[in-house]
C-alpha cells in the first residue's frame, strides 16, 4: 500500500475498534466548525475532534466582518449573531500626534447589508454548534478530548469515490491531559498556550500516555479528511507541507480590558500611531470590553526566534499602551483575556493532498492579527470547501471541483499576507517628520491603506478565477497556486464575457452575489434576496425575467424555459437522490428563480408564468416561493433591484449563483445552451425514469417522469 504521512506510532494496546465515516475533521476552532455545519446540510457521516477539552469562551478572535455575517446567514444564524453584536459603524480612521483627522464608515457604504461587528469567538462557535446539532439531528459532535497519531492515504484507491483512502489512528486522552496549561503564571485567563511565541505541550508524550490505558484508541477510514487544526496543524506537518514566508520581528500584545480612559474614542475602532513607542489598535466589544493590539517594541525574538516569555506579563503589556496613548490616561480593573504573538506571514505550499485530505483556515495561512482576517478567512475556506465536499461525496458533482479549493483559496491568502504584508509595516514604521523624510510613513499613505484595508477586509473584495466553477476568460492554471483547474466549459474570448457582464453591471462573475431588496410575487413579502440563497447545498439560476407584459420578451421567457423544462436538460438531470438533508430525493441540485420587473398587481404567477419557474408537486402543490418582483413593498419601500444590479427592466438576463453565493455566470436568456455547458461541465448529470436514476450517461431519456394526473411534473 502507498502511503504517505505516517507519524508516532508506537506499541497499541489490543485491537481497536474500527469505523468508517465520510468526512473526518481535525479541529473544532471556527474553520472546524463552519465545516462541520456544511456536512450536517448535506447529511454526510462525519466526525470532528479536537484535542482540546474546553471551546474557546473568551478571548481570540474578536469579530466579523460582513461577508462572515452573510455566511452565518446563509447559514440561518445570522440573526442570533447581529443581535448580540457590537456592531461597528462609524471609524475615526487615523490619529497623528493623537489627534482625529477623519471619520469613515466602517464598512463601505451599499456593499453589504450587514455591517462588520465584534462578538468572542465562543459565542460564535455556539451559534455553530447549536446549528450543527439541529441540521445533523445531533448525529454530529465535537469529540473533545481526542488526537491523531497517524494518517495514511492509500493512493491506490484515491480515483475510487466509494472508497475509504484515508486511514487515521486516534487516541482519546483523560480530562487532564485535554486541559490547556495556562502558562502565563497570572489568575487571568491568558491564551499563551495558543500562542506562537512558546512551545506547546509535547503532543507524542500525550499520545503516549494513553498506550498503557484500555480502550484509548480508534481506527477511523475515512472518505475525505479536512486538517482544521490551527497554525502548528499536525496534519499539515504530516503530509510533509509547508508555510511559505518569513516570521516577521514584530511582537504584539493583545488585552480584552474594560478600560478607564479620559480617550475620547474609546468605543471606536482606531489606530493609534505614536512617534516611538509602537502602535495601538482599539477594538470596541461587546459588555464594555475593548480590545487592545499593542505594539511591543521592547521585546525581540532570540536567535533561536523565539522571544522571552518572562517578560511578557500583562502589566509589561499593558504598560507599553501607556506610553502610546500618552498624553491620554488609561487603566482598568478588569481583565478578561490577554496574550501576545509573535507576527508570521505565510501561506501553505499545497491545501490538499489527493483532493482527498485538505488544509484550511491557520493551518495553511498565518498573519498578523491586527488585521483582523484570521476567523474571518478561516471560516471563507471551509465555506469555499464545505459544499464542494459535500456534492461530490454524495455522487452529484464531478470531483474535479475539488480542485478549486486550493486554485481560489490560496490565491485569497496569499493577497491577504501582502495587503498584511503593507499594513503591518504601516504599522510598526514611525511616523514621516516631513515630506522629505522617506523612511517614514506619510499620515496619507497610513490613511488610504486603512481604507483600502477596510475594502479588503470585510471580505466583499474577493474575486475568484477562471475555472469549471466560474465562466469568464483566461486560463484556469493561471492563478498562481500549482494546482490543475478543469478549465471553464464555455471558451469565452474578453470582448465576449465584456458584453455579457454588462447585462448585469452589478453582478460581477466571480464575486458574491450582493443582496437587494425584492418582493415574494404571490405574498408582497419583502426579502432581501441573499435570503433566498440559503447554504443548503444548492446551485441556483436566477432568471431576471425583466418585463413579463411585453409579447416579445415573453416569448423569449417562454424559449428559455421550454429548453430549461426538456428532458435533456440539466435541471431533469441533476436530481440529488439520498436521504434526509436538504439534498432531499425529489429536488434537483439546481433551483430556479425569477425576478420580474413588471408591477406586481398587473402580474398572476399561475397565468404569467410558465410552470418550470413555479414547479408543481403532488405532495406540496405549487412552489409560491420561485417568483419575485423588483416592486415597492407597503412597508419597507423599494428595493430597485434592477437599477442596483444593473439590469436592464425590459430584458432582463440570466445568472447562475453557486452554492456559496459566487456569480458563476452572467448571459441572455437565448444563451441557454452556455448554461447548461456549465452545469454538464462540474456536475454528474443522470437520467431518471419515474425518479429513479437509470444511468449516469449523458444521453437525455425520450420524457420526463409524468404525475399521474396528468400535469406534466418535473422531479424537482
Ligand atoms: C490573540 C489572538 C488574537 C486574534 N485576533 C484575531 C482577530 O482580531 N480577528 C481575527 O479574525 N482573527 C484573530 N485571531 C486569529 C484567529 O483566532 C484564528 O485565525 C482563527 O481562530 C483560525 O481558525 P482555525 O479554525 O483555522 O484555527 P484555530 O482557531 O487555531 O483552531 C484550531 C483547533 O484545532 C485544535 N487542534 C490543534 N491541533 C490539534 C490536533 N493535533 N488534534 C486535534 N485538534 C487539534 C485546537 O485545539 C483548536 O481548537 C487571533 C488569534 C489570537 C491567538
Ligand atoms: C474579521 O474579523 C475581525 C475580527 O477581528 C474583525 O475585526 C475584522 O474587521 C473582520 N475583518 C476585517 C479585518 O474587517
Ligand atoms: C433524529 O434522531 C432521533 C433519535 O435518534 C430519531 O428518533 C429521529 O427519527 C431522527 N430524526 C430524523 C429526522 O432523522
Ligand atoms: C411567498 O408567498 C407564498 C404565498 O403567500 C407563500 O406560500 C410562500 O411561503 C412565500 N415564500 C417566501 C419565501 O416568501
Amino acid at each position: 500500500m502507498a502511503t504517505v504521512g505516517i507519524s508516532a506510532t508506537g506499541e497499541t494496546n489490543g485491537t481497536q475498534p474500527t469505523t468508517t465515516v465520510d468526512v473526518l475533521i481535525i479541529g473544532a476552532g471556527p474553520a472546524g466548525i463552519m465545516a462541520a455545519a456544511w456536512m450536517a446540510r448535506m447529511g454526510l457521516k462525519t466526525r470532528i475532534i479536537d484535542k482540546r477539552n474546553t471551546k474557546v469562551f473568551c478571548g481570540q478572535a474578536d469579530g466579523l466582518n460582513a461577508r462572515s455575517l452573510e455566511m452565518l446567514d446563509s447559514l440561518g444564524f445570522g440573526d442570533r449573531a447581529w443581535k448580540e453584536a457590537n456592531h461597528m459603524i462609524e471609524n475615526p480612521d487615523e490619529y497623528g500626534i493623537i489627534r482625529r483627522s477623519d471619520r469613515v464608515p466602517d464598512t463601505p457604504v451599499g456593499l453589504s447589508r450587514l455591517q462588520q461587528s465584534t462578538l468572542h469567538q465562543g459565542r460564535i462557535e455556539r451559534f455553530f454548534l447549536d446549528n450543527i446539532k439541529k441540521y445533523s439531528n445531533d448525529t454530529i459532535k465535537v469529540e473533545r478530548g481526542v488526537l491523531p497519531e497517524s494518517l495514511e492515504i492509500d493512493q491506490s484507491k484515491v480515483e475510487d469515490q466509494n472508497a475509504y483512502p484515508v486511514t487515521v489512528k486516534l487516541r482519546f486522552l483523560t480530562e487532564e491531559e485535554a486541559a490547556p496549561r495556562q502558562l502565563g503564571g497570572s489568575k487571568v485567563s491568558d491564551g499563551l498556550f495558543r500562542s506562537n511565541l512558546f512551545q506547546e505541550a509535547d503532543e507524542d508524550a500525550l499520545i503516549r500516555q494513553t498506550y498503557g490505558r484500555a480502550g484509548t484508541g480508534e481506527t477511523v477510514h475515512a472518505k475525505y479528511v479536512i486538517g482544521c487544526d490551527g497554525a502548528r496543524s499536525w496534519t499539515r506537518t504530516t503530509l510533509g507541507f509547508e508555510l511559505e514566508g518569513e516570521a516577521t520581528d514584530m511582537i504584539w500584545g493583545v488585552m480584552d480590558i474594560i478600560p478607564f480612559t479620559d480617550f475620547p474614542d474609546i468605543r471606536c475602532r482606531c489606530a493609534i500611531h505614536s512617534a516611538t513607542h509602537g502602535s495601538l489598535m482599539i477594538i470596541p466589544r461587546e459588555n464594555n470590553l475593548v480590545r487592545l493590539y499593542i505594539q511591543l517594541v521592547e521585546v525581540k525574538p532570540d536567535a533561536s526566534g523565539r522571544a522571552d516569555r518572562t517578560k511578557i506579563t500583562p502589566d509589561f503589556i499593558f504598560n507599553a499602551a501607556k506610553k502610546i496613548i500618552d498624553p491620554y490616561k488609561i487603566d482598568y480593573e478588569v481583565c478578561d483575556w490577554w496574550t501576545a504573538y509573535q507576527i508570521g506571514q505565510r501561506v501553505g505550499t499545497n491545501f490538499d493532498a489527493h483532493q482527498r485530505v485538505f488544509l484550511a483556515g491557520d493551518a495553511v495561512h498565518t498573519h498578523s492579527p491586527k488585521a483582523g482576517q484570521g476567523m474571518n478567512i478561516s471560516m471563507q475556506d471551509c465555506y469555499n470547501l464545505g459544499w464542494k465536499l459535500g456534492l461530490v461525496c454524495r455522487g452529484i458533482a464531478q470531483p474535479n471541483i475539488l480542485k478549486t479549493y486550493q486554485s481560489e483559496r490560496r490565491r485569497i491568502a496569499r493577497d491577504l499576507i501582502d495587503f498584511d504584508n503593507r499594513f503591518a509595516r504601516l504599522f510598526s514604521g514611525r511616523p514621516a517628520k516631513d515630506i522629505l523624510d522617506a523612511e517614514g510613513v506619510s499620515m496619507d499613505e497610513f490613511k488610504e491603506a486603512f481604507v483600502q484595508g477596510n475594502m479588503f477586509a470585510c471580505g466583499l473584495s474577493v474575486n475568484y478565477g477562471p475555472s469549471n466553477l466560474v465562466l469568464k476568460p483566461g486560463n484556469a492554471e493561471d492563478q498562481g497556486d500549482g494546482s490543475a483547474v478543469a478549465p471553464p466549459s464555455v471558451a469565452m474570448s474578453e470582448a465576449d464575457f465584456s458584453r455579457k457582464q454588462a447585462l448585469a453591471t452589478g453582478i460581477p462573475v466571480g464575486m458574491r452575489f450582493n443582496s437587494f431588496q425584492v418582493l415574494n410575487q404571490s405574498s408582497a413579502q419583502p426579502w432581501q434576496f441573499q435570503q433566498r440563497l440559503p447554504a443548503d447545498g444548492r446551485f441556483r439560476v436566477v432568471l431576471f425575467a425583466g418585463n413579463i407584459h411585453s409579447a416579445q420578451q415573453k416569448e423569449r421567457i417562454e424559449s428559455f424555459c421550454a429548453k430549461l423544462d426538456a428532458p435533456g436538460s440539466f435541471l431533469h438531470r441533476s436530481i440529488s437522490g439520498g436521504d434526509g438533508g436538504v439534498c432531499d430525493g425529489l429536488h434537483s441540485v439546481v433551483e430556479i428563480l425569477t425576478i420580474h420587473s413588471a408591477k406586481r398587481w398587473d402580474t398572476e404567477l399561475l397565468r404569467d408564468f410558465p410552470e418550470v419557474l413555479h414547479p408543481f408537486r403532488k405532495a406540496t402543490g405549487w412552489s409560491y416561493d420561485k417568483v419575485y418582483v423588483d416592486d415597492v413593498s407597503y412597508h419597507e419601500g423599494f428595493g430597485d433591484a434592477y437599477k442596483n444590479y444593473g439590469v436592464d427592466k425590459e430584458r432582463g438576463c440570466v445568472v447562475i449563483v453557486r452554492p456559496d453565493q459566487y456569480v458563476a455566470w452572467v448571459g441572455e436568456l437565448e444563451d441557454f445552451d452556455e448554461v447548461q455547458a456549465y452545469f454538464e461541465g462540474c456536475l454528474v448529470l443522470k437520467d431518471y425514469k419515474n425518479g429513479v436514476a437509470s444511468s449516469p450517461v449523458a444521453v437525455s431519456s425520450p420524457e420526463g417522469p409524468v404525475a399521474t394526473n396528468g400535469i406534466s411534473m418535473p422531479v424537482r
